[in-house]
């Protein structure tokens, strides 16, 4: 382990993204610490090399820990992550996303230490955009309570930046898949689909399937993690500043996914059609041009990555394209 290593709190660090930014955090050489309550998230993605504190984001022990290690990097991936769980319940997506991001925050600013990565959502704080592939300037129209408190998060952000001295970035993520993604959870289209190719059941589709998403590979976006932990970033004030989108600028639909999936697994499924869902975006893609001057650029095409997206099985039913 280098002298200097970093010390890094991985919020969120049992579930999906966590994990792999976890694992690439060690393999950095940092020191890392998990905060998760298990709510979504499973102990056995919890890398053993790891502090792990069965914890909620929202509590006194969590913000303690904060001020006690006085972390370098303070990673965010812990979220109410479910659409239909903000729509339902606003209170509780709040708790988590908004006033446990302020426990959060507080805890870095008493400790005056560290840069905190959010993980935001492009599919969410966009809403039906204008312009597509989206840029960060664009207008902002999110449609749902995750969404709106993903916005809110990033300005929270900003007040923390211009008044507390708190630095941050802001990833908004396209649809992200890979390995380890619960194939229950929101966005986790590929992970359904993956599981009910092997499974061979039918594929389940709302709508005409022409609905589009933008699809990035889980190393993509752990490699934007670890580009944000360390870039130079502007001074400029403002929430849009700070924030970089995260996805392959590329549209694809949901037939075309399912294409792209039957190919891959060498099998084709019986596709069910089922009443589109009110609400839902028609077209989403991100333009990546921001982080691309960073260095970054996605390196999983959507044919390549889909190989190792077929999640454990869980309780799933059917297909959103979040
Ligand atoms: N997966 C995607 O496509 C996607 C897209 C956009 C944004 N995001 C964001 O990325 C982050 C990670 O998402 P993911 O897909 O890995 O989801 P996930 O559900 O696998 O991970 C979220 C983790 O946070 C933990 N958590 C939830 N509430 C908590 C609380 N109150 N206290 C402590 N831990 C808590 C869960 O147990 C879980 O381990 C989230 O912030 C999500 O909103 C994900």
């Amino acid at each position: 382990m280098p002298l200097e290593s970093r010390k890094v709190l991985i919020t969120g660090g049992a579930g999906f993204i966590g994990s792999h930014l976890a694992e690439a955090h060690l393999a950095c050489g940092d020191r890392v610490w998990i905060v998760d309550n298990l709510s979504t998230g499973r102990q056995e993605n919890v890398p053993s090399d790891t502090q792990f504190h069965l914890l909620d984001i929202a509590s006194e022990e969590a913000a303690a820990l904060i001020r006690r290690v006085g972390f370098d990097v303070v990673s965010h991936q812990a979220a109410q992550a479910d659409v239909r769980v903000s729509v339902a319940d606003p209170m509780r997506d709040a708790r988590t996303n908004i006033l446990g991001l302020l426990n959060v925050l507080e805890a870095v600013a008493e400790s005056g230490a560290g840069r905190v990565v959010f993980a935001s959502s492009g599919g969410v704080v966009y809403g039906e955009a204008d312009e597509v592939p989206t840029p960060e300037g664009a207008p902002k129209r999110p449609a749902s309570p995750y969404g709106v408190a993903k916005l809110a998060g990033e300005l929270y952000l900003d007040y923390y930046r211009q008044v507390r001295g708190v630095e941050h970035v802001a990833l908004r993520y396209a649809n992200v898949y890979g390995p380890r993604q619960d194939p229950g959870g929101e966005a986790g289209v590929v992970a359904i689909f993956g599981r009910r190719l092997l499974e061979g059941r039918p594929l389940r589709i709302f709508g005409d399937g022409g609905q589009t998403r933008d699809y990035v590979h889980v190393a993509d976006v752990v490699a934007a993690n670890l580009l944000a932990a360390e870039a130079q970033l502007s001074s400029a004030p403002g929430a849009d500043a700070r924030a970089y989108n995260v996805g392959s600028g590329i549209e694809t639909s949901v037939n075309e996914l399912a294409d792209i999936l039957e190919r891959g697994a060498g099998a084709q499924c019986e596709r069910l059609w089922d009443e589109a869902r009110p609400g839902e975006l028609r077209r989403s893609a991100l333009a990546t041009a921001k982080i691309r001057a960073l260095g970054w650029r996605p390196e999983v095409a959507l044919r390549d990555g889909v190989g190792g997206a077929v999640a454990t099985p869980s309780s799933a039913q059917g297909v959103r394209a979040a």
